[in-house]
């Protein structure tokens, strides 16, 4: 199946942090992507932006060996490479000072008619200068937008001076806080699956809905990322962002359309809901592991304190929550989230657990009614499946089996799951925020999470070893489990 492919605006896309891992990685593979499929117009432009020096042909050079790394499917993809190449050029731009910013200037002349796009892909602490700076000289104009990546701050305070330093620059109308989860295929699916079918609305509530898991499960450890990670936690880096978005697209109501301030509204409502986590309740509902040596990725790997090189850090880099919300709908519901690196498999789903039959008219020889479950599968295997309870086939009396209805988008469809980053890109040169996060929402999620880091702060107790490879500290399970339920492993 060829997915329809809709040509943007032309654009100048320049990526601040150019020659950073982001942009190796996920952005000039994602806008390679675009092009390859016919969407970026002749005249759009990407322009590398960092303080070390290259010239365009290095920039180039480097551009194509990120997008190398990352395709290797198709061999008459040559020339579009070259093309793709031939937009691309290099500033060297230092940030806090003045060099090369007269150099940006230049390059980006004429009005504001032309969609001109700042993609903030620094150190958070470079995001005020380089706003300021774009303002200075007039470059925050007419339809230039500004895109955030993650953290923005650590606590409320610090993400509500970042938001307050980038809206000086830019209205909220333009400013795009990327969380790249909302731009997964599978993601969106969800909003599809909830509301362009009757069947689930009517169960979606605390009468008919048992719980909720949500697991982003990872094998990677932080490995060259310590450094960063090591001041943010599995808590900020995951869970703040990611994790809370998931559970807002599961648990809000019905948004009026698919208009980026009906679904954000709706969104925000969910993270105002959350029943606050702080004190005593922070160490009975949430639990932190911290990975140690095991066996991960075919292989012996370090644990977390070796590789960090700091046998002191109390950081986490798993953590498991009972979240709450406290609503009509959800009354009673626990979202059981988790998150972690080292883990035994690479698995992202959300599990909607409904509740159990009222009255069982089996007996004991059918074998056990398990309730319906529904997943969700984010990665790998994108899809979704239902599990129902079915007679098993054949003679033999009643016995009853759990088999899933399963829907698995690669085979169902047969085509490219494009990566988040393709997606989300091109919304922004469209200037559809619906799937970026909007300030209120970002500082809700930190009001929320911030009395969870103080009772960390407050304990005495150092994050749950586990070994990597496995599934995480055993108190991750005794956490669902006291509850009667157990967390969702599936093949
Ligand atoms: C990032 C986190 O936001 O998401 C990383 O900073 C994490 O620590 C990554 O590895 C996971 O993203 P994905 O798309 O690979 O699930």
């Amino acid at each position: 199946m060829i997915a329809r492919v809709i040509p943007v605006d032309p654009f100048d896309l320049i990526v601040f942090g150019a020659t950073g891992d982001l942009s190796q990685r996920k952005l000039l593979p994602a806008l390679f992507e675009r092009d390859l499929a016919g969407q970026l117009p002749d005249d759009a432009r990407v322009i590398g932006a960092s303080r070390r020096r290259m010239s365009d042909d290095e920039f180039r050079a480097f551009a194509r060996d990120a997008i190398g790394a990352h395709d290797a499917r198709d061999a008459g993809r040559a020339a579009a490479l070259d093309r793709f190449l031939a937009r691309l050029s290099y500033l060297s731009v230092d940030a806090k000072e003045e060099a090369g910013w007269s150099d940006l200037k230049r390059a980006l002349p004429g009005g504001g008619d032309r969609i001109r796009i700042y993609y903030l892909a620094t150190a958070p602490d470079l995001f005020a200068p380089i706003c300021e700076r774009l303002k200075s000289l007039g470059l925050t104009g007419g339809a230039a937008r500004v895109i955030v990546e993650k953290p923005i701050g650590h606590d409320l305070a610090s993400a509500r001076a970042v938001n307050d330093a980038v809206s000086r620059a830019f209205p909220e109308e333009r400013i795009f806080r990327i969380d790249h989860y909302l731009g997964k295929e599978t993601v969106q699916n969800l909003m599809a699956l909830r509301f362009a079918n009757a069947l689930f609305e009517p169960l979606w509530n605390s009468a008919h809905i048992d719980h909720v898991q949500i697991t982003v499960a990872e094998t990677l450890g932080v490995e060259a990322r310590a450094g960063y990670y090591d001041s943010a936690g599995a808590l900020r880096d995951m869970a703040q962002n990611h994790l809370l978005q998931l559970l807002c697209l599961v648990a809000m109501e019905p948004p009026r359309s698919l208009a980026a301030d009906a679904v954000r509204d709706e969104k925000l409502k969910v993270l105002q809901s959350l029943a606050p986590i702080g004190g005593e309740d922070a160490l009975r509902l949430t639990v932190r592991g911290q990975y140690r040596a095991g066996a991960a990725e075919g292989g012996a790997v370090k644990g977390y304190l070796d590789e960090l090189g700091d046998l002191t850090s109390r950081t986490e880099t798993f953590v498991a929550i009972k979240a709450q919300i406290a609503n009509w709908r959800w009354a009673s519901v626990p979202f059981y989230l988790r998150t972690g690196k080292r883990l035994a498999s690479r698995v992202s789903e959300i599990v909607v657990g409904f509740r159990a039959v009222p009255h069982s008219i089996f007996n004991e020889s059918t074998g056990p009614l398990t309730p319906n479950q529904l997943v969700i599968r984010l990665q790998p295997n994108e899809g979704v499946r239902l599990w129902l309870m079915i007679k098993d086939p054949g003679p033999g009396g009643m016995r009853l089996r759990r088999i899933p209805l399963d829907m698995t988008f690669a085979e169902a469809f047969n085509t490219r799951q494009p990566d988040a980053y393709e997606r989300l890109l091109m919304d922004v040169v469209r200037g559809n925020q619906t799937l970026f996060m909007r300030r209120d929402e970002v500082e809700a999620a930190w009001s929320w999470i911030d009395p969870i880091l103080d009772a960390w702060r407050a304990s005495d107790e150092a994050p749950k070893p586990y070994a990597s490879g496995t599934s995480g500290p055993s108190a991750a399970i005794a956490l669902i489990e006291r509850d009667g339920r157990t967390w969702h492993d599936e093949d």
